[in-house]
């Protein structure tokens, strides 16, 4: 099969998003996009298009397979990466993930990052074969929109978008692409809250406001116990967006705070496996 690779800057979001969702309607977990989401997508995550592949048939023309490449200081970040079905096992992936390489290597990247939804074996296998290591295992959670059954306990204080900024640069532990504080910056509405408890326990919140739904949460215990610190700030979070979906992406499966998000009704979507390749000289 004859490829051509194209930057996608070569062509318009309407376009990109029709590839997009062309390569994805058999996909493990479904994730259509819009024109608008696309956009704020690419925007939020700082992908760039000109290092960002569109793979054609080098004959006709037709649409093979796309990927996008985020780019932060000397680290690239690999999504919506996708062939479309009828174009698989004929090294359209395999020619997408070179032109990464190669888009890493112009830019002097150290290295790329990726998340891969668990138990997708055909993306896994790519990125296996191409160098790529697990390093951690990550939750997305959900929540249906239901008021909360109590009240919380203890001092609320809504942090306004440059606090949020401001504790989110203070957060002492390593984040994934989407809620690193770049990410956050970038995106339009960005707040939070900070608690503090009658037993000395505080720490805050921080997470995006849209439309319909509230996403990307950070959670940090400064003092005292995560648990009880996460239930009574989600509380007051759940009384103030009582009609709102909640999309809580990339928790550690460790995290300190999780019992109390399985306590407030949230429920394990899918998990994730991030993966890195290292640049060596
Ligand atoms: C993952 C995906 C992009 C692979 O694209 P592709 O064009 O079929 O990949 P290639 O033909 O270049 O295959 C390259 C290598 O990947 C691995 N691979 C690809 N499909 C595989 C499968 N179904 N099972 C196991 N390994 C597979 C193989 O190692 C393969 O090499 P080989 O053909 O020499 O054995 C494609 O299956 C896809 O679009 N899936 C749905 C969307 C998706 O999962 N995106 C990734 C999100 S992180």
């Amino acid at each position: 099969m004859g490829l051509k690779t194209l930057p996608a800057s070569q062509f318009t979001i309407e376009k990109l998003t029709d590839f997009y969702n062309q390569t994805r309607i058999d996909y493990l977990v479904p994730m259509p996009m819009s024109v608008d989401v696309m956009a704020e997508y690419i925007h939020d995550f700082d992908v760039d298009l000109e290092l960002s592949p569109i793979i054609l048939d080098e004959d006709t023309d037709e649409f093979f397979g796309i990927g996008m490449l985020g780019v932060r200081g000397d680290s690239t970040w690999i999504t919506r990466l996708g062939v479309t079905p009828a174009s698989r096992r004929r090294g359209a992936g395999a020619a997408i993930i070179n032109a990464f390489f190669d888009a890493s290597k112009q830019i002097g990247a150290k290295r790329t990052i990726l998340e891969v939804i668990k138990n997708n074996v055909p993306a896994q296998t790519l990125f296996e074969r191409n160098g790529f290591k697990k390093t951690r295992e990550l939750l997305v959670l959900r929540r249906a929109p239901i008021r909360p059954p109590l009240s919380p306990e203890g001092e609320i204080t809504w942090l306004y978008r440059k606090d949020a900024l401001a504790a989110l640069r203070s957060y002492p532990h390593p984040l994934t692409w989407v809620n690193a504080l770049g990410s956050m910056e970038n995106a339009s509405m960005f707040q939070g809250f900070s608690i503090k408890l009658k037993d000395g326990t505080r720490g805050w919140l921080v997470y995006r406001h849209k439309k319909q739904s509230i996403t990307h949460f950070e959670f940090h215990t400064e003092l005292g116990n995560p648990v009880k610190m996460a239930r009574n700030i989600l509380l007051y979070l759940h009384l103030q967006y009582h009609r709102m979906d909640a999309y809580a992406e990339n928790f550690f499966a460790d995290d300190p705070h999780l019992p109390a998000f399985f306590d407030l009704g949230y429920f394990e979507a899918f998990r994730r496996i991030e993966m890195v390749k290292e640049y060596t000289d």
